[in-house]
């Protein structure tokens, strides 16, 4: 079955430059003095790169091992460090309670089944300190069900959840939260901003209480 895996193995880095709140999350980050980050999901490693480039201490994983090799090839060419391993996200994460400063996961949460999503969430509230600033995104449902243009002949398996049975992300389940409901999901954060970027992400900011 093809999966992110093939994906990267395919089509090699697939993400090069970094989100567009890069910068600016940043800022927050030297303003609440982070130092230790958290890239849920870290893929080929675009942020991996630009926050060790920034002088954060990062940690990633992700449930890929040629991204998570792409991600090191890629820290290596740069003579950047992160702290990165293979694992999945709907299991206990391998960092003890209240480790990370800051957790970013870009356009991963959405990947599992709601049941899987809420121990990947309450994993994310483990590890981080109070006070610790989480930034999510996840993708906006406004076409219908995952991408219909690519006719992925997408069966509705749960609320809001879709798998696709045809095309690149065949078999690997999608959630489309509606704001409400990101924001009742995340509900042990204090939410700094709820938006959608300029690829068509909703995106949740917040501190955690
Ligand atoms: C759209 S890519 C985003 C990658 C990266 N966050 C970025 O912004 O460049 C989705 C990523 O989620 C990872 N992923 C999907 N399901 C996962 C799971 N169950 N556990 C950990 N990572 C997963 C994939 O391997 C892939 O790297």
């Amino acid at each position: 079955m093809p999966d992110w895996d093939n994906i990267f193995t395919e089509q090699g880095r697939v993400f090069n430059e970094p989100h567009q709140d890069m910068t600016r999350l940043v800022e927050l980050f030297q303003d609440r003095d982070v130092t230790r980050i958290l890239d849920l999901g870290c893929g080929t490693g675009r942020h991996l790169i630009f926050l060790s480039r920034m002088g954060f201490e990062v940690y990633g994983f992700d449930a890929s091992p040629k991204a998570l090799s792409l991600a090191q090839q890629w820290l290596d060419e740069e003579g950047l460090t992160a702290d990165i391993q293979t694992h999945r996200m709907e299991e206990p994460f391998p960092y003890g309670s209240g480790f990370f400063d800051a957790v970013i996961s870009i356009q991963v949460i959405h990947h599992n089944l709601m049941a899987d999503i809420l121990t990947t969430v309450g994993e994310v509230e483990r590890v981080m300190k109070p006070g610790g600033v989480l930034l999510v995104s996840v993708p906006v449902m406004h076409m219908g069900p995952v991408e219909k243009e690519h006719d992925w002949d997408c069966r509705e398996v749960g609320t809001g959840t879709y798998i696709p049975h045809k095309g690149p992300e065949s078999g690997i389940p999608h959630h489309y939260f509606t704001p409400a409901e990101l924001t009742r999901v995340l509900s042990a954060f204090n939410p700094l901003e709820l938006y959608i970027d300029d690829t068509d992400h909703r995106c949740f900011l917040g501190v955690k209480r």
